[in-house]
């Protein structure tokens, strides 16, 4: 696999887009005091998630909980929440849950007029360009991406100028500037599928050169990768997960593909979140590292209640910065919004197409 470094990569965050609520948007602030209207009203939420939030924690989400789930009817909104999302949020506001795959098609499915996306920029971007007749909104604007921050779209046209003729694949986590000067996207749930679908003998694969060298294992595809890598997985190494695996021979170690390859040698499997959330769940009575972001395993421990779960955890501070409060906000005075210029949708809006239409 060859590796790019370009002189003028860009580590600048990306470039963020919306625009303000006008006044007559505004909604007034609801009380937010836990009432036992509010605890009747939120208990069967609160059943979901008394394993992992204490129960001296609940009054402080229950009226956030209650008034977001009262704002989602008034506006006609829905919240759209990747697995890495909080457990409060991911169990208690969300009506969708999954993988950045599963989030992008449930997004143009949709009915409703208002998306607000429980994750980081380029997630919301991905859905408004599936969705372009929805307002989008992410609650909080400088939810980020080290991998979309790591490239523009003037460096993938000087790769481009460096490879003639050679097809570049963008995994999604790019900004939709990226996304538009790129053939097609990819997930970490189908970038192989999706190299080899472009039947040629080397392709240009931006920005996770670790997911890159992850599809260069699996594809006889010549890959030349740019340098991005996440900054929660490529903290893991393969010398902590061989300690696990010493002290218990009978785990099973499951990895994101964002990880680097000494800690994929160690993996029995490999995939996306919800890849790695199905392998979990199939795992009964057994024990399971999750190799990948802090909430995932909170998350998924909820739903496979005989599976013991150990947590080797790195938080992502963009995931992070969605909170209840936010998502309160963001539905009161509907921003932040995401729009993205029609000239630059277009091109950008049939490279994720590509790829949902050959994943269908
Ligand atoms: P998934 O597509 O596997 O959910 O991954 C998205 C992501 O950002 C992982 O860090
Ligand atoms: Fe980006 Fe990594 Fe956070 Fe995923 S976990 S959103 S790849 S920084």
């Amino acid at each position: 696999m060859d590796s790019v470094q370009s002189g003028n990569a860009s580590l600048a965050p990306a470039k963020l887009s919306s625009v303000s609520a006008a006044k007559d948007d505004i909604l007034p602030r609801p009380d937010l005091s836990y009432t036992p209207e509010v605890a009747a009203e939120t208990a069967h939420l609160y059943e979901r998630v008394k394993h992992i939030v204490p129960s001296v924690e609940w009054p402080f989400h229950a009226p956030y909980v209650a008034a977001i789930n009262r704002l989602k009817k008034q506006r006609n909104a829905v919240i759209l929440a990747h697995n890495y999302q909080t457990p409060e949020i991911y169990n208690c506001v969300a009506d969708v849950v999954g993988d950045s795959l599963q989030l992008a098609k449930m997004a143009a499915k949709l009915d409703a007029r208002i998306i607000v996306q429980g994750g980081v920029h380029f997630m919301a971007e991905t859905s408004k360009l599936l969705s372009p007749e929805k307002m989008v909104l992410i609650p909080d604007l400088k939810a980020g991406c080290s991998l979309a921050s790591s490239i523009t779209g003037a460096d993938v046209r000087r790769l481009r100028e460096a490879y003639p003729g050679v097809p570049v694949v963008a995994y999604v986590n790019t900004s939709a500037d990226v996304k538009a000067e790129v053939d097609i996207c990819c997930t970490s749930a189908n970038a192989v599928q999706v190299v080899e679908s472009l039947g040629v003998d080397r392709v240009i694969f931006v920005p996770d050169q670790y997911l890159a060298k992850y599809v260069a294992s699996q594809t006889k595809v010549k890959i030349i990768a740019w340098h991005g890598a996440c900054e929660v997985h490529e903290r893991f190494t393969g010398e902590e997960l061989r300690r696990y695996r010493e002290a218990d021979p009978s785990i099973k170690i499951i990895a994101h593909p964002e990880c680097p390859p000494d800690v994929i040698a160690e993996a029995d499997f490999t995939g996306s979140t919800a890849g790695m959330i199905d392998y979990a769940k199939a795992q009964h009575g057994g024990k399971v590292l999750l190799v990948t972001e802090c909430s995932m395993a909170d998350n998924v421990a909820a739903s496979a209640k005989d599976v013991e779960f150990l947590r080797p955890c790195n938080l992502c501070p963009h995931m992070k910065r969605i909170t209840l409060p936010k998502i309160l906000d963001s539905l009161l005075t509907l921003t932040h919004r995401i729009e993205i210029p029609e000239e630059l949708a277009v091109r950008a809006r049939r490279s994720v197409e590509r790829m949902v239409n050959l994943t269908q």
